[in-house]
């Protein structure tokens, strides 16, 4: 009963955020968590395998060589929260070295209830592991997290992926701040950010040669389509990866073919598109090491230590509360 009142809840948000978006007199945008439906949290696991994304493998080879250095600088009993956790691959690293010296609860938090069961799949034969998974945006599911964790028990909150990267600048601080105001004084923080590199290499990344991110971009049409009443073709839409360098951010969106005019009927809007019109859908942003570390000092953090991935440049910040 819960949970369906909770699906109506999400799907009248997506429903008001699609009006929102699309009504827009500019620059047309939907929000990117709606990304991730099954479909799309399917499409972004084949993505951290392209060739050309080399964001996941570059944090998989940070835990490779620092896990079990991360672990020893934090104190005994620690209990962890990750926030956009995803199927949690990259995390059972640091939960098996932390499983070493104790058992650990763990609660993903993740808008997609398709990626958390695999999370919890995933951690099903580590015993040391005492899973609880939140579907819940990031800061619902951090203050759930803060209201459960036992009197005196410090808290290490991850967030990996770059995700932090798709927020828009001005908001990051924000949110740091939001995160900060969850914590106790010398709490972790493990804070993960694509660094600078190539434009070429960042626009092959987002626009593979097999057309993994253009599926999972134009999926979220389809799912519009399916969940709202839509009446998308998607054969009509390209997708598209742009590079901002005044942003230092990749877009993703999805172009118009031609002029067209769609219903949403669940969101009780009809778009018209011209020919070339996009529909702004992700923002993935670049850091150097240092602006992290000023963002974690703004936001009340000092920076205890930096990893950093040189064969894809890539930073992995551990912050503590102050
Ligand atoms: N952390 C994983 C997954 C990154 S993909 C990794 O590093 O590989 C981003 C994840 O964040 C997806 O699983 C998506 O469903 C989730 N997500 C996106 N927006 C969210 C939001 N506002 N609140 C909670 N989860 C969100
Ligand atoms: C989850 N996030 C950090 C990914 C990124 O790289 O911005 C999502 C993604 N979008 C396209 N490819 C991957």
């Amino acid at each position: 009963m819960a949970q369906t009142a909770r699906a109506l809840d999400v799907r009248t948000e997506f429903a008001a955020d699609v009006f929102a978006g699309l009504s827009k007199s500019g620059q047309k945008e939907l929000p990117s968590k709606y990304l991730y439906d099954d479909i799309g949290s399917a499409l972004f696991e084949v993505i951290t395998l392209l060739p050309e994304y080399g964001l996941c493998r570059a944090e998989e080879r940070l835990f490779e060589r620092h896990a079990t250095e991360l672990v020893a600088r934090l104190p005994g009993a620690v209990v962890v929260a990750e926030l956009g956790s995803g199927t949690g691959k990259k995390t059972r690293r640091v939960l098996e070295a932390l499983g070493r010296r104790q058992t650990t609860s763990y609660y993903p938090i993740d808008v997609s209830p398709a990626a958390l069961l695999r999370c919890e799949r995933e951690f099903s034969g580590l015993p040391s592991v005492k899973l609880a998974g939140l579907v819940s945006p990031y800061l619902d599911g951090l203050r759930e997290v803060a209201r459960r964790r036992p009197a005196g028990a410090p808290l290490l909150v991850l967030f990996m992926g770059s995700t932090i990267g798709n927020l828009e600048r001005p908001v990051m601080e924000d949110f740091l701040r939001d995160v900060r105001e969850q914590l106790a004084p010398g709490d972790g923080f493990l804070l993960s950010a694509d660094l600078e590199k190539p434009v070429s290499q960042l626009l092959a990344a987002y626009d593979d040669s097999i057309g993994v991110t253009a599926a999972f971009n134009l999926n979220l049409l389809e799912r519009i389509n399916r969940e709202l009443g839509g009446s998308f073709d998607v054969s009509r839409f390209r997708h598209e990866a742009r590079w901002n360098d005044r942003e230092r951010r990749i877009e993703m969106h999805l172009s118009s073919t031609c002029e067209q005019n769609v219903h949403i009927r669940r969101a009780g809007i009809s778009a018209e598109f011209r020919t070339g019109e996009t529909i702004w859908t992700e923002c993935s942003h670049r850091f150097n090491c240092a602006e992290v570390v000023r963002l974690g000092q703004r936001s009340g953090f000092r920076c205890d230590t930096q990893w950093v991935d040189s064969e894809w440049p890539f930073a992995q910040s551990l912050l503590i509360a102050n």
